[in-house]
């Protein structure tokens, strides 16, 4: 057993949500027995499509919905039945309506106000997220003369003000554009940062989630499909759903012809998969073997050995500037993608259309799916 030292009691998770499940109306399931904690300063991302029940976990964290089953624990204290105005909680929509007719200056104090803060603590707070969020020069001008992310960072300043110990963000960036949320989404990751305080982000947008979150729980029809940090995700997802939620992938379906504790072997259509690493499970199975089209080389010259590798021909070239993606049709048929960075030295840049390649990986390129 440890003790930890007097005065120094860190509280390693801020929020622990424990089975939570939420039914609406009696039938509607929108949360399905979902456990997930959340530690001190970090910024934790719920990534999902549309209606697969985002919104209602953060919801039931802020206070706004009450859990069907299930409970939530903020900073140890079990906070499940108490209202939102007793949460040091803020939330962020995304319809962030500032209000209208009021100033920047005027929009951040309007909570500190209204629980009647002293005069000099409000002028403080105030100043300090203006600065914080870098509209200090702004303070006197309404919303509507500001722009889409101006507004937004005024947003966070009001929600930040209370100094709330968890921030929740409902598609924060949901109403600007794609460049604009870009460049956003560092901006409030340094904010975040610089405040120190805790938060859990809902997103539908997978860059973002990987951008912003220290951690990812991909959610599907109330449930986690997977939780992890983003390069776990991105190069080790747990099944087909995630895989394919999480950028571009190439799934070659396959049947495992060797398990062993270092190495797996899966026999597809086109080629043989050897895998470096280890898994459950015998062989004989049907499985997915996942590939990213980064991690594939394409050369004219036939590589050696047997395994991972396999030929086609380019079906189309597609140039995006930074790299180039190439569509590989291989001899079963089956078209995969195949992405490479244009700096100087690649060579790959001499096929055409029509040409024979070959495409080629690693065994550590891979992740195996057996779901
Ligand atoms: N107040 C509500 N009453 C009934 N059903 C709801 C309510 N809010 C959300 N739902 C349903 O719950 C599911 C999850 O919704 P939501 O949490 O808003 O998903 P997301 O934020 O991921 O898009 C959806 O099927 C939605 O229609
Ligand atoms: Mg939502």
């Amino acid at each position: 057993m440890s003790i930890a030292p007097k005065g120094n009691a860190v509280c390693e998770d801020l929020l622990r949500v424990e089975e939570v499940t939420k039914i609406y109306d009696g039938t509607i399931k929108a949360v399905d027995n979902v456990s997930l904690t959340v530690a001190s300063g970090e910024i934790f991302a719920l990534l999902g499509g549309s209606g697969c029940g985002k919104s209602t976990l953060l919801r039931m964290i802020a206070g706004f919905e009450a859990p069907t089953q299930g409970k939530i624990f903020l900073a140890g204290e079990d906070i499940t039945h108490l209202p939102p105005y007793q949460r040091p909680i803020n939330m962020m929509f995304q319809s962030y309506a500032l209000f209208p007719h009021l100033t920047v200056w005027d929009n951040i104090a309007f909570g500190l106000r209204r629980d009647h803060l002293p005069k000099e603590q409000i002028v403080a707070r105030v100043e300090s997220m203006l600065s914080l969020v870098q509209l200090s020069q702004y303070a006197n001008r309404k919303p509507h003369q500001l722009s889409g992310g101006q507004q937004q960072r005024v947003a966070l300043a009001r929600s930040l003000a209370k100094r709330p110990k968890l921030l929740l963000l409902d598609e924060p960036l949901g109403a600007l554009d794609k460049k604009l949320r870009e460049t956003t989404q560092l901006e409030l990751v340094n904010i975040i940062e610089e405040v120190g305080v805790t938060c859990v982000l809902v997103t539908h947008d997978q860059e973002e989630a990987m951008t912003m979150a220290s951690r990812i729980a991909v959610m599907s029809e109330g449930h986690f499909l997977q939780l992890g940090s983003p390069d776990d995700i991105y190069e080790m997802p747990n099944s087909r759903q995630v895989a394919d939620f999480i950028g571009n992938i190439n799934i070659f379906d396959g049947i495992v012809e060797e398990v062993e504790s270092d190495h797996v072997i899966v026999r597809s259509a086109d080629c043989s998969h050897y895998v470096g690493y280890g898994m459950s499970g015998n062989s004989g199975r049907a499985v997915g073997v996942a590939l990213r089209p980064e991690k594939i080389l394409l050369s004219k010259e036939k590589p050696a050995g047997k395994y991972n590798w396999c030929d086609g021909e380019v079906t189309e070239i597609v140039y995006f500037g930074a790299y180039t993606t190439y569509h590989l049709k291989l001899n079963s048929g089956k078209l995969i993608k195949v992405q490479t960075l244009n700096n100087a030295r690649d060579l790959s840049g001499n096929f055409s259309l029509g040409d024979r390649a070959f495409a080629q990986w690693s065994d550590l390129a891979m992740a195996v799916l057996t779901q």
